[in-house]
């Protein structure tokens, strides 16, 4: 309880300096993701009503971005690269084997809360495309096939 007071009133400082800036929405939100680690109703309520603007404005930046969640991460995240070197070599058939194999969509968290699926733009490897990093570790030349086995490390490092 303590604790979310702190990072409510972490938020509400940053806040009240960003109020004199134009355009201060994007990096409140930022900030409050940081702080927060996902963007829950309440937060995305309290910004509304500390900015003075209507919540489905601050719900509609929410989704609209990729880079806002609306929920909880999951213990890994994994990021499936779609730039041109990836997707010319396939990504999307790996990410499209993730999705089946974690049963979720790109953008959401597993039931089990161990990953959270997301495609991405170029991470920066593209001599290895196709890639995909999950965490800050980078896997590269990627086959389909080779989907399972990679998730398969992640679930039996976590005790069930
Ligand atoms: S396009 Fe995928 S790493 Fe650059």
């Amino acid at each position: 309880m303590e604790e979310m007071k702190q990072k409510y009133d972490e938020l509400g400082a940053y806040m009240e300096k960003m109020l004199e800036k134009p355009g201060p929405l994007m990096p409140v939100m930022q900030k409050a993701q940081d702080i927060f680690g996902f963007l829950s109703f309440e937060v995305q309520e309290f910004i509304a009503q500390k900015m003075n603007i209507p919540m489905v404005d601050v719900y509609g930046v929410a989704t609209f971005y990729s880079q806002f969640a609306l929920e909880p991460k999951g213990k890994h995240t994994i990021g499936v690269c779609m730039g041109t070197a990836c997707y010319v070599k396939n990504s999307e058939s790996v990410l499209n084997t993730m999705a089946d194999d974690l049963q979720i969509m790109p953008g959401l968290t597993t039931a089990d809360r161990l990953f959270t699926l997301e495609s991405t733009r170029c991470i920066g490897c593209c001599g290895l495309a196709p890639a995909i990093m999950i965490d800050d570790q980078v896997y590269g030349r990627l086959k389909p096939d080779d989907v399972h086995g990679i998730l398969r490390k992640y679930r039996d490092e976590t005790p069930s």
